[in-house]
């Protein structure tokens, strides 16, 4: 058992903290944000995810896991702090490491003994980070110190799940005695756990994501490919997944990528790249790709609708993706204000994100159920890959709709059972 503080507790913060205590280690949470701190100590997580609120409610009973409302209290008894602090992008894509900067400087101003604790990043930050930026504030504080990075891999809306049961483990370490701490808290991991040194670690979360996020913008290209050369994505998908060199996972076409990781990180990638002399041309290609996919869904409804100013057209699905509240980098975004700029009547639905989007694009009319979104619609596009929506059926489109035009937009329906709906999906 390891007395550990997470410092952020925001989805990666707080799924790994919960995950931490379920497996037996006493967990101490702490976030600047007063409400987030409350909301969390009493049991509500301040986000959807899968599985937290019961899990959350567990480790709080069982007093495993608890909430300080100072960085003191949280210090004071950790072995282990893990830094879990947002690292957006800046307006020029570049990582902003404030976040980092500032939680590294709290933590350093609340530790006050001279216990050598150990830190370690888990925020996503380019390699050099920990070196450059949390290793000086550390040493300015003359406390003694190791330092860790151990990327997270969660998957929104399985987070609890990736962090509980992970598929791999990557521990960067600024020596063997910080390895040898950092592989006891996975000791429970039946999976590979990968040793690196501090700079490497950092990078392979950075590679891990330029890369789906590489297969998801070759999958949405590949797709329309197929269509303008009249071929099915669906068999070539199959037959390029029988190549046992390329997984045929994430190479799902739809309208685009979004949520909080793969824009972000690409992103600071490329300017990171550029910043050292090197021109990263794929993962342009990629953001450019990824930035005009969600056209291909606009264009299926005009081809249908002709000129969209005064249609009625439903978005099914506001967040990124299906099972989660997140908004952040939704592809609805760029949906929704293409449509309002060619007039046309916008409504949407999302069975959680609904009053998030709301604040962000008010112009869109956000109710409260597929029935209402779809009621007297002249056209959809699904863009979240919710599984209810996955249930519809061409009857609910041809009832409930003015003119069933349909666009999948993640590929969730089965053409074959959409007879009688003007049914599109890319590919
Ligand atoms: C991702 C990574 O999977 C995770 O390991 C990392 O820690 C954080 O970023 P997440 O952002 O939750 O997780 O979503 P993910 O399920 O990976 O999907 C990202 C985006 O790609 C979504 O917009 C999704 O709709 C899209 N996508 C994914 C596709 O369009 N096609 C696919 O085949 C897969």
């Amino acid at each position: 058992m390891t007395n550990i503080s997470v410092v952020g507790l925001g989805p990666v913060g707080l799924c790994s903290a919960v995950a931490f205590a379920t497996q037996g280690h006493r967990v101490i949470g702490f976030d600047i944000d007063t409400s987030r701190r409350d909301q969390v100590s009493r049991g509500e997580p301040p986000f959807y995810e899968k599985g937290i609120r019961e899990a959350l409610r567990k480790v709080l009973r069982a007093k495993r896991f608890s909430v300080v409302d100072t960085m003191d209290a949280a210090i004071e008894p950790a072995a282990v702090v893990f830094l879990c602090v947002g690292t957006p992008s800046r307006e020029d894509g570049s990582m902003d490491d404030g976040g980092l900067r500032a939680a590294t400087k709290s933590i350093a101003a609340a530790w006050r003994d001279g216990k050598r604790r150990t830190v370690v990043v888990k925020s996503t930050v380019l390699p050099g980070t920990t070196d450059n930026v949390v290793r000086p504030i550390l040493e300015a504080s003359g406390r003694p110190f190791r330092l860790g990075v151990n990327p997270e891999f969660l998957r929104e809306g399985r987070a609890l799940e990736d962090a509980l049961r992970p598929d791999r483990v990557v521990l960067g370490a600024d020596g063997p005695e910080t390895a040898r701490i950092l592989k006891s808290l996975y000791r429970s991991a039946k999976c590979p756990v990968l040793a690196t040194d501090l700079k490497t670690a950092e990078a392979v979360k950075y590679a891990t994501n330029s890369f789906l996020a590489t297969k998801v913008a070759f999958a949405d290209e590949l797709a329309n490919l197929c269509d303008a050369l009249g071929v099915s994505y669906d068999e070539v998908h199959k037959g390029l997944g029988l190549d046992s060199r390329i997984n045929p996972r994430f190479l799902v076409p739809g309208v685009g990528f979004g949520g909080s990781c793969f824009p972000k990180d690409v992103r600071a990638l490329v300017s990171a790249g550029r910043r050292h002399g090197v021109e990263p041309r794929l993962l342009e290609a990629v953001l450019a790709q990824n930035e005009v996919q969600y056209l291909r869904a606009i264009a299926f409804l005009e081809e249908e609708l002709g000129d969209l100013n005064g249609k009625r057209i439903a978005i099914l699905g506001l967040a990124f993706k299906g099972d989660t509240d997140d908004i952040r980098e939704t592809r609805a975004f760029p949906i929704a204000r293409s449509l309002l700029s060619k007039g046309a009547l916008v409504v949407g639905y999302d069975p959680l994100a609904g009053p998030a989007f709301s604040k962000v694009v008010p112009e869109v009319k956000v109710v409260d159920s597929v029935k209402e979104a779809l009621a007297g619609a002249d056209g959809t596009i699904l863009q979240g890959d919710w599984p209810a929506f996955s249930r519809l059926t061409a009857k609910d489109f041809m009832t409930m709709m003015a003119t069933p035009v349909v666009v999948d937009g993640r590929r969730i329906l089965d053409p074959k059972k959409m007879r009688g709906v003007r049914f599109h999906r890319i590919g």
